[in-house]
């Protein structure tokens, strides 16, 4: 199939912003298809399918914008095979560096019969002569074949090779309807390239359809027969049950290279990036099993995993996480973890206990767990100063803290800390806002080197007068007997959400201090 002059790579086309938007509720404003094809462009897709033109006035208008403003990749439109459709779509796509019209009809017998209310004849008919209309504008055109995942062979054959004779440049397979299994759809894909006589002349493109869960294998097994061209959407949303999921089939080719032998030229560090922006766009969210992903796509629950995983990632995770800019693998608490899950996740907050202490520890975990489907931070903090009780002094007392702030002032407090000698120290700074002002005042006092890492505020009880819980985690800027990057939580409540925040960093500061101490045998 493959021209020497063609380079083999499967080209990725996304119509996240086509059939991606017929997932019900999905409608997206100009702006926001805009923000999507750019980043669409930036993470290496080949073709971006834009919308449907003719429409509505608001697709023709997101076409125009996304023709006008990426220089990169092809940029498409879809049109029914009608003049008309094809007259707006060309003009739609008038300021495309690389403009594609993607025209076609139905080639399943129950959709010539029922929807075209035609023959096969005058639909071939009507086949050719819309890619002859759609060449008169561009070089690039792309021939759907609607449902001919059950479409007879023999008569989808014969369309392909009257479209291409027409100029069509690329023809697409699409499984309108989810119904093939991958063997009889790579077989689909194979029969084309035995007996459509100018096949040479296209390239073969794939369009899978999710409604018996077979989206992504039956696109592959395209791609294992020689389709050259997927059409995905970004977290496979899409009409009924979705489309193929862009993520899942690059990370597949990528994955099984020694399958496929084949690459795309997507860079996959942007998918988990791309993922949050079109669930927050579209409103539709990411179920947490989603493969690649999912917010549990790299999360360990059970015990024996994540001995596994503390050990070598690899005896759990075929993706190492940050290779699809997603967050580092998780060990999630739960009735099943293990010690090995439980001591990681201590450590990761800073408590290293002995034998002994981290046995009681994990009994009274086990006791939550088996109350709770998972035991969080907090859940922890409360353990370990129940059984093993405040297994550091406080070296800094805060005694008070006075914050001045508004739209006219510089953010500015003040505080007085109580030392571990007993004496007081009062200092005052400036900051970006109220916290960055008190904590920049601490400091001043305390001098201890360190770098905030997280900073979550929660409300505990409802309404304006609701007790606000601070979280924060810092990391030592200097190495604890010589573990380099140490992290420290700690957490404070109060109905001031500055006071909170007070607390809650002197909590992680005296707990950094006191592992500094005992690691100098202080
Ligand atoms: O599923 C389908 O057949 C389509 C075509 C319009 C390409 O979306
Ligand atoms: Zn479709």
């Amino acid at each position: 199939m493959e021209d020497p002059g063609v380079p083999n790579y499967v080209r990725i086309f996304d119509t996240t912003l086509r059939d991606g938007e017929q997932s019900p509720g999905a409608a997206m404003n100009i702006d926001e298809k805009v923000e999507i094809a750019r980043e669409l462009q930036e993470m290496g897709v080949d073709v971006i399918e834009a919308g449907f033109p003719i429409s509505s006035p608001g697709d023709f208008k997101a076409v125009q914008r996304i023709s006008q403003e990426l220089r990169e990749c092809t940029v498409c439109g879809l049109t029914r095979a009608r003049p008309q459709d094809i007259d707006v779509a060309a003009e739609a796509l008038q300021g495309a560096a690389r403009p594609r019209i993607h025209t076609g009809l139905g080639v399943s017998d129950v959709h010539i019969q029922y929807k075209l209310r035609t023959t096969r004849e005058e639909a071939l008919e009507t086949a050719v002569k819309a890619v002859k209309h759609a060449r008169k504008y561009v070089d690039d055109v792309e021939y759907y074949a609607e449902d001919a995942g059950r479409a007879d062979p023999a008569y989808l054959y014969q369309v392909l090779n009257a479209v291409i004779a027409a100029g069509a440049t690329v023809v697409n397979i699409p499984d309108t309807t989810g119904y093939s299994t991958p063997a009889e759809f790579g077989a689909l894909i194979a029969g084309i390239r035995d007996e459509v006589a100018n096949i040479d002349k296209a390239i073969i493109s794939v369009h899978c359809h999710n409604d018996l869960g077979l989206a992504t294998a039956n696109c592959l097994a395209g791609v294992l027969n020689g389709a050259r061209q997927v059409e995905v959407t970004v977290n496979g949303i899409g009409e009924r049950a979705g489309n193929t999921a862009m993520e899942e089939v690059v990370m597949a080719i990528k994955t099984r290279r020694d399958t496929f032998g084949i690459d795309t030229r997507i860079d996959p560090r942007r998918f988990y990036s791309v993922s949050r922006l079109v669930s927050e766009i579209t409103g539709i969210p990411v179920q947490p099993n989603k493969a690649i992903v999912g917010a549990n796509a790299f999360a360990h629950s059970s015990g024996i995993h994540q001995d596994g995983v503390l050990k070598e990632r690899t005896t759990y995770e075929i993706i190492n996480p940050r290779d699809v800019g997603a967050p580092d693998s998780a060990i999630v608490l739960s009735a099943r973890s293990g010690r090995h899950g439980l001591r990681h996740r201590l450590e990761e907050l800073g408590y290293e206990l002995g034998e002994e202490e981290f046995e009681r520890v994990y009994g009274r975990f086990l006791e939550v767990a088996d109350k709770k489907k998972t035991v969080d931070t907090r859940d922890l903090e409360a353990i370990v100063a129940d059984e093993v009780g405040m297994f550091f002094q406080e070296t800094y007392h805060l005694e008070q803290v006075q914050v001045t702030c508004g739209n006219m002032s510089i953010p500015t407090a003040t505080v007085r800390i109580t030392g571990p000698e007993g004496q007081t120290f009062c200092d005052a700074d400036r900051g970006t806002g109220p916290v960055d002002a008190v904590y920049r005042a601490i400091n001043r006092v305390i001098g201890e080197p360190n770098q905030l890492t997280e900073f979550s505020v929660q409300a505990v009880t409802e309404g304006i007068d609701a007790v606000g819980r601070v979280t924060v985690r810092i990391q030592a800027a200097e190495p604890i007997n010589g573990a380099l990057r140490r992290v420290f939580s700690g957490h404070g409540a109060d109905n001031d959400i500055v006071v909170a925040s007070a607390k809650a960093y002197m909590f992680a500061l005296n707990r950094l201090i006191a592992a500094r101490r005992e690691a100098q045998g202080r």
